[in-house]
Order: C-alpha cells, then structure tokens, then sequence
C-alpha cells in the first residue's frame, strides 16, 4: 500500500502528524506539500495527489486542510476519486466497506491528532464490502460521463 498525502498551511500540522503515524507503521508515503504554514491554495494541493490516486501512481490518498471541507470538494472533481471527509471512525470504515472512497480528507481545525491518527488507521485498514456496493460505486462513475 502506498499513500499520497497533501495538506494546505491550515492542515500542515496534521499532516506532519499524520506523516509520523505512517512512518511509524512503515507504510510508504509521498508528501505532495505544502511544506510550512505559509499561505497556499488548496485547491492546488488537492488536484495533485487527486491526481496521483487517479493515475493509479499511489493506492490511497490523504488531504487535509483547516476544515477539510475544500479539498473534498476539489479532490472529487477529478475522475476516478472518491473523496470522503470523515470525522469519526464509523464514518471513516463505512466510507470504505460502502463507497470504496480512495480518498480521505481530513480538517486539522476540527479534530485533534489522536482521534485523526485513529480515522487514518480505521480507513487504511477497512476493506471495500464489494456486492451491492459495487454496483453504487459503479453508478457514481457512470455520473462522470
Ligand atoms: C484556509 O484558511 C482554509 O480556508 C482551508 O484550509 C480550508 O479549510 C478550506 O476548506
């Protein structure tokens, strides 16, 4: 398993915390930036590890931002991604047992590091249940077309 992590200036201490959660498990990771707090666009961020979920160069991705609410919505503007924001554990396995989300967003403004380092866990570890769900989750590409 490989991971793609991004953050703006307003999740850039969550994903540092994020980061040393991966790292202490050993799962490979390539941090898209941002690399301060210094201001940046997170849309941006967002559109580069949506990306590289997408062309399948890494399995999952993470983003976060203040809220995580605005690299959802750009990250699932690019074809292929599922972008969930979860900010609990139920939330966080249901997105991948239901809808087989390849991303995960997260807001260091809303949650503190344990309980996000606890959702990470969560989601890299829930499967996707497949069955009835594979048929949902084909209908939401069908909607890309
Ligand atoms: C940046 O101030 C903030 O707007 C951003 O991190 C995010 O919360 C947007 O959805």
């Amino acid at each position: 398993m490989s991971i793609a992590i991004g953050s703006d200036h307003g999740g850039y201490k969550l994903k540092e915390a994020v980061i040393r959660f991966l790292a202490e498990k050993n799962i490979p990771y390539h941090d898209f930036g941002t690399y301060s707090t210094d201001s940046v666009d997170y849309p941006d961020i967002a559109r580069d590890v949506a990306q590289a979920v997408a062309n399948n160069s890494y399995e999952k991705g993470i983003i976060i931002c203040g809220t995580g609410i605005g690299v959802s919505i750009a990250a699932n503007k690019i074809k292929g991604i599922r972008a969930a924001l979860c900010h609990d554990v139920f939330s966080a396995a249901m997105a991948r047992e239901h809808n087989n989300a390849n991303v995960l967003c997260l807001g260091e403004r809303v949650i503190g590091i344990g309980l996000a380092q606890l959702i990470v866990d969560t989601w890299l570890r829930t499967e996707f249940s497949g069955g009835r769900h594979e048929r949902r989750v084909c209908k939401i590409a069908m909607l890309e077309e």
